[in-house]
């Protein structure tokens, strides 16, 4: 019997989902049983089906279920049948809120052999973290409508920034940053006009990275640091900021390290009052469901973000290795697989690393 056994919630979601997320749990059951890991997974139908059926997105008797999980791995949800919106506020906006993700976490990292858009940039220049505060700022879902559809109507979409919820995502920002070889931190944030929010951060960074004096810190508006992304991407080692900036930086960030098939995220909760929840950053891509054309890679590199999350470095490593010596090999060889081929050569690097 394997020493530790994590309870893993699975939703495969829509379209491609299903896909990615098999080849997922396939690569991940062999690191896992590698290190002495069992992994009992629950799988739970939500999205679009279940949504046609019974017009719900996330019973709350699932979300209870849920949280006695100590991990969920997402594979997509949406479906052109569904209203735009419905399930990502009913299901993924939801569950980011009553588990109190407030750190979404994304690296971008280009691995060796992967094409990158920018010309003259290798795997040495695109190596960050990205920190996106994930239940505050303007996603907070703050302001409203007056006298709507009416010439004198008037939306407002307030930016809820408190001191509590930003120190708590720059502290887990600055644990992050001593711990890599570079040791640097950024911020980013617009503090010449958001003034009021960008000054709390200011001051925020500026207090707790006192904590850490082996974290060299700096500073970059959203605009500026949109176009370092792209030029002088080598710049950034963890980044935080609020999360609209968050999002749309973080869009460039997969751009820029070999696109939407590689990108990985965590929506985690540090403290563990609830569990962290992992997932490819792209969505179910409609267009190629059912096709075994979808790269299953994202998915697999979410399940490294989740391993290093549960406290399984080794295991998290192995996957990370396997997925770069897959795509140095990727751009030698040219050859076109099917998700499920991915999925098997990832899992046999794997094993053969044991
Ligand atoms: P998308 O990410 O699903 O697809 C954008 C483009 O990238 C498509 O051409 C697609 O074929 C391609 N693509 C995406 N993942 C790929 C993969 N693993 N391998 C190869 N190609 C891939 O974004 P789109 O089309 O805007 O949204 C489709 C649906 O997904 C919508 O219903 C949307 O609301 C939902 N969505 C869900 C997300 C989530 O569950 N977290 C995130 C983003 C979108
Ligand atoms: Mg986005």
């Amino acid at each position: 019997m394997a020493a530790r056994t994590v309870k893993l919630a699975v939703i495969p979601g829509d379209g491609i989902g299903p896909e990615v997320i098999a080849e997922g749990l396939k690569v991940l059951e062999v690191a896992a049983s590698q290190h002495d890991l069992a992994i009992e997974t629950t799988e739970y139908e939500l999205g679009a089906k279940l949504w046609h059926r019974t017009g719900e997105t996330l019973p709350d008797s699932v979300e209870t279920e849920l949280a006695g999980h100590e991990a969920v791995y997402l594979g997509a949800v949406g479906d052109p049948s569904v209203p735009s919106g419905v399930l990502e506020r009913g299901l993924l906006l939801r569950l980011r809120f009553d588990f109190d993700h407030h750190v979404n976490l994304r690296p971008v990292r280009l691995y060796p052999g992967v094409d990158s858009p920018l010309a003259g940039v290798g795997p040495e220049d695109i190596d960050m973290l990205v920190v996106r505060e994930g239940t505050e700022g303007p996603y907070a879902g703050a302001g409203g409508v007056l006298r709507k559809g009416t010439p004198h109507e008037i939306a407002t979409q307030d930016s809820v920034n408190t001191r509590f919820g930003v120190e708590r995502v720059v502290r887990y920002a600055f644990d992050k940053a001593a711990a890599r070889p570079r040791r640097k931190l950024t911020l980013v944030h617009k503090d010449n006009v958001l003034s009021f929010a960008g000054e709390l951060w200011q001051r925020v960074v500026r207090e707790v990275g006192a904590e850490y004096p082996q974290v060299a810190v700096d500073y970059c508006h959203v605009d500026a640091a949109s176009m370092f992304f792209v030029n002088q991407p080598a710049r950034f080692d963890v980044v935080v900021t609020d999360n609209l900036f968050g999002d749309i930086i973080t869009d460039i960030g997969a751009a820029i390290a070999g696109g939407i098939g590689l990108a990985a995220s965590g929506n985690i909760n540090p403290g563990r009052d609830f569990p962290s929840m992992f997932e490819p950053v792209h969505g179910s891509a409609p267009d190629i469901a059912g096709q075994g054309k979808a790269d299953p890679t994202a998915t697999v590199l979410s399940a490294v973000t989740m391993l290093d999350h549960l406290g399984v470095p080794e295991a998290a490593r192995r996957i990370e290795d396997a997925v770069a010596a897959d795509l140095k090999t990727r751009a030698q060889s040219g050859a076109v697989r099917s998700t499920s081929q991915i999925g098997d050569d990832l899992a046999a690097r794997v094993a053969e690393q044991g």
